[in-house]
């Protein structure tokens, strides 16, 4: 069985095609093609996501990576013909009314190449940037109408789950506690067996990756936040800090909720205490070379001390035989490390996907639609929701 995943409910447009022996969940699949086309450069001078430039980028994005997957993976035989036929033009333009320009792009595509031996399309329709959302799930609906290929809705939490099982070595022991950190969302989730998913705690205003790019943009670092962050506060780890300044090595961060008994996250107070103490420090201080790349340590393990924390008492109570990290802030070599290491302490199994498939990317949406695959069909509509639960 062959998968064609589209992504598009963020800052990324991923498309991907993954074949499956069989459409069974569990059992290796091979990623024939996983194309990411990041829209940072876009966004960085905003300093976040803004989600009608992320659409845009989507509907300019979309048909080149299509078009590419489908090509170098042999999937598509290319077919020049003069015109589409009226159904076609029917399809495109109910189903693309409101994304012109990707149907323009659309048209010109469908003139240049057969029907694509693709058994199977999976995309996001939530949470995410709704107007994001509605680029990537309106091209798979026409698709799907024109080609006559059954589509699955998928949910991006779940696929950032899911994402784990993308590697050789895959998760296989349940009760399952899951970490899903990103720059969206916080949340740990009980898994008592391969299809149930209870939130056991989430957070209750910013996510760790947005406490990542927040704090980031107080310290004018740049954006993404998360990797630039990690980047110095592995720079301070391996620098000389008996010389700098005592005030600088004296830094230290609040770790929100540690002790809060539930496992409820909180991070905009992190960001509060971060711009305080920032505004605070004299121009002396905030010139040395040491005082960003503490404050990024500082704000690493901040965070990171509660995640860990709170998904190690969550693995201990729920008697969890197996932890997983997904979503962007897995990518986080210093969460990844220590949790590794906690785990093993604990005798928990950890599981993180390799970095490619932390970050948004549409072969974890490909495997989530293989997983639901009994719920595909041939619908003529089809509904994103930016707040979907799992
Ligand atoms: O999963 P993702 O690509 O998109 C969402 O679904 O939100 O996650 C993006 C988030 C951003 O906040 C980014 O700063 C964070 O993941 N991130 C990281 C790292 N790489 C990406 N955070 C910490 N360390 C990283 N290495
Ligand atoms: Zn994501």
């Amino acid at each position: 069985m062959k998968i064609l995943a589209i992504e598009t409910s963020c800052d990324e447009t991923g498309v991907a095609i993954l074949e499956s022996p069989r459409a069974e969940f569990g059992q290796p699949v091979e990623i024939l093609s996983n194309l990411v086309a990041s829209q940072i450069s876009v966004h960085r001078r905003w300093g976040g996501v803004v989600p009608n430039l992320a659409r845009r980028e989507h509907q300019r994005n979309l048909i080149p990576l299509l078009s590419q997957s489908l090509r170098e993976t042999k999937t598509i035989k290319s077919q020049w013909r003069w015109a589409l036929s009226s159904r076609e033009k029917k399809i495109i333009s109910e189903s693309l009314n409101r994304e012109p320009r990707l149907s323009k792009k659309l048209t010109r595509f469908l003139k240049q190449g057969t029907r694509p031996e693709i058994d199977l399309l999976a995309v996001t329709i939530g949470p995410g940037l709704e107007p994001a959302l509605w680029t990537g799930a309106n091209l798979t609906l026409a698709l799907s109408q024109i080609w006559q290929i059954p589509f699955v809705p998928v949910n991006h939490v779940e696929a950032h789950i899911v994402a784990n099982w993308l590697d050789d070595s895959r998760p296989q022991e349940w009760p399952i506690i899951a970490l899903v950190v990103s720059g969206g969302h916080t949340e740990l989730i009980l898994m008592e067996n391969s299809s149930s998913y209870k939130i056991i705690g989430r957070t209750r205003d910013d996510a760790a990756g947005e406490c990542f790019d927040k704090t980031a943009r107080v310290l004018d670092l740049g954006y993404p936040g998360g990797p630039i962050i990690s980047k110095l506060a592995e720079e301070w780890r391996i620098a000389d800090q008996e010389k700098a300044p005592a005030e600088i090595k004296e830094i230290s961060l609040p770790r929100p909720m540690i002790g809060s008994r539930d496992y409820d996250f909180s991070f905009s107070g992190l960001k509060t205490a971060v711009l305080y103490r920032h505004q605070s420090y004299p121009e002396r201080i905030k010139r040395s070379p040491y005082y960003k790349i503490k404050m990024a340590a500082e704000i690493e393990d901040a965070i990171n001390d509660v995640l860990i924390n709170k998904t190690i008492e969550a693995a201990k109570q729920h008697q969890a035989k197996t932890i997983l990290i997904g979503g962007g802030v897995a990518a986080n070599q210093s969460l990844r490390h220590r949790l590794t290491e906690q785990a093993r302490e604990s005798g928990f199994n950890l599981f993180r996907p390799p970095i490619k498939f932390c970050t948004d990317n549409a072969a974890m949406i490909g495997l989530t639609g293989l997983k639901h695959s009994k719920k595909a069909s041939l619908s003529d509509t089809i509904k994103v929701n930016a707040n979907l639960n799992l």
